[in-house]
């Protein structure tokens, strides 16, 4: 097998960046496909933390290539921030290591403020958003009014297409949400600057991966948010504005679906949520919080505190059929230690009928409840085991349960953040 997707099964956050460096060691190519700089994915290689918003979490494997592919939303001030970061760090980024797709879109600032904005103005209904403009970006994308990563490179085009765009922009945000106004030449010679230092970077990358694929070189595909996320399968409208299932590794590249082979499914031994929308195993007790703090959850890009409850396997398996996973990661195995017992959650109970996977109406969800499986809990500190057979019975127990409901196999255990804390149980590649 010479490509492998890497897609979060929950709602964001499961270790994609830890188990995408991790990996990297074994590809050749790791490409991002979609979503933005709302994604945060944290790498802990050498002592140090490193946190990937937009550049693939390969970057620090040497000598690897990374794409940020046309799926993407770029805030070009965040990436040119996130280059120079890693330059700092002597961390090799020059065009022959890191490619951008000319389709990629642009984060515009009017893009930033009207996320905001209508955040601001659905006051306890917001979704939650990052605020980093992802939203609004996306939707000119759809409209067909985005500016991509090409346009840069032509100046007259810049202009005229923010021209257009700003027009609707102010009079919206001015009329409708009493905000300040842009102005055109402010933006235009800010963009024209980055486009002069992004330039070299700025290619067509679906030609350069589809023959790394015909040349046998390994791709490793990484995605952000997570499956519930999903704009068409996740918790509408709690949800992100891009599509993290495996299936946009394609579309947010430039090649075949047929090129995609193994998919691999990165799952929390918990579960989290940050921003509003409905949560059927969240845990507000103090196991939630015990949870919360012994797995630090607070958002690599936000801050924000995660919400924490118990593995749901009804939202896993709906993440097994959506991505076609072949195998699963388990990560955060570790932050579990010390609970006197463990939950999973193997179904539903809604209005008196058993369910096996998630209702797509908001508030038939919100009347159903979890139905648990219990299980022994472990005292020891698991983070430095490294063969799955000296971890405690309980936590193989837990494991086999986990792989017996989802009919998947696990690939890889992750016991810590670091690189090192890592059971590889078969090579997913
Ligand atoms: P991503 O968005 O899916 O890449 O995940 P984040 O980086 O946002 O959040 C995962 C957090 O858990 C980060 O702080 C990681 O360093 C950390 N992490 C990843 N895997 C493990 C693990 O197995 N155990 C522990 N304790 N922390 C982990
Ligand atoms: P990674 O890649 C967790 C959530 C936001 C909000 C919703 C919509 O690190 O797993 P948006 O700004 O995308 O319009 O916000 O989606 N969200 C994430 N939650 N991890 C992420 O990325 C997320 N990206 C977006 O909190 O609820
Ligand atoms: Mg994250």
């Amino acid at each position: 097998m010479s490509t492998l997707v890497v897609v979060g099964t929950q709602w964001g956050d499961e270790g994609k960046g830890k188990i995408v460096d991790l990996l990297a060691s074994k590809a050749d190519i790791v490409v991002r496909f979609q979503g933005g700089n709302n994604a945060g994915h944290t790498l802990v290689v050498g002592g140090e933390k490193v946190i990937c918003h937009l550049i693939p979490s390969g970057i620090l494997n040497e000598g690897k290539k990374c794409i940020i592919g046309n799926g993407l939303v770029l805030d070009l001030e965040v990436l040119i921030e996130e280059m120079e970061d890693l330059k700092k760090r002597g961390v090799d980024i020059t065009p022959e290591r890191l490619s951008i797709s000319e389709k990629a879109h642009i984060i515009m600032p009017y893009h930033k403020a009207i996320d905001l904005a209508r955040e601001k103005a659905k006051g306890r209904g917001k979704i939650g958003t990052t605020g980093r403009g992802i939203g609004p970006c996306y939707e000119d994308k759809a409209a067909r009014v985005g500016i991509r990563m090409a346009d840069l490179l032509e100046p007259d085009t810049l202009r005229e297409k923010l021209d257009s765009n700003l027009r609707e922009k102010n009079f919206y945000l001015k009329e409708l949400f009493g905000e300040d106004p842009f102005d055109l030449e402010d933006i235009f010679s800010r963009y024209e600057k980055f486009g002069k230092i992004l330039r070299p970077y700025i290619k067509e990358i679906g030609l350069e991966l589809e023959s790394a694929i015909v040349d046998g070189k390994k791709v490793l595909f990484e995605g952000a948010q997570g499956t519930h996320l999903d704009v068409d399968h996740g918790t509408y409208p709690y949800v992100t504005s891009s599509n993290p299932v495996a299936s946009t590794a394609a579309t947010g590249t430039g090649i075949g679906p047929n090129r995609l082979d193994s998919i691999m499914g990165v799952v929390k031994a918990y579960t989290t949520r940050v921003g509003s929308g409905p949560f059927p195993t969240e845990l507000t007790d103090e196991i939630g919080d015990y949870i919360q703090k012994r797995g630090a959850e607070f958002g690599a890009t936000t801050g924000r505190r995660r919400r924490c409850g118990w593995l749901d396997m009804v939202m896993v398996k709906d993440s097994i059929r959506l991505n076609g996973l072949t195998c699963l990661s388990i990560t955060k195995l570790d932050v579990l230690s010390g609970l006197k017992r463990v939950k999973i959650c193997v179904g539903y109970e809604c209005d008196g009928e058993r369910i096996t996977h998630r209702p797509a109406n908001l508030k038939r969800l919100s009347r159903c409840s979890p139905i648990y499986e219990e299980f022994e809990g472990w005292e020891e500190d698991i983070s430095d085991i490294k063969r799955s057979q000296d971890l405690p019975s309980e936590v193989k127990r837990y494991l086999k349960r986990i792989e017996e409901i989802s009919g998947v196999p696990i690939s890889i255990i992750s016991l810590g953040p670091i690189r090192e804390q890592s059971i590889i149980l078969k090579d997913p590649f």
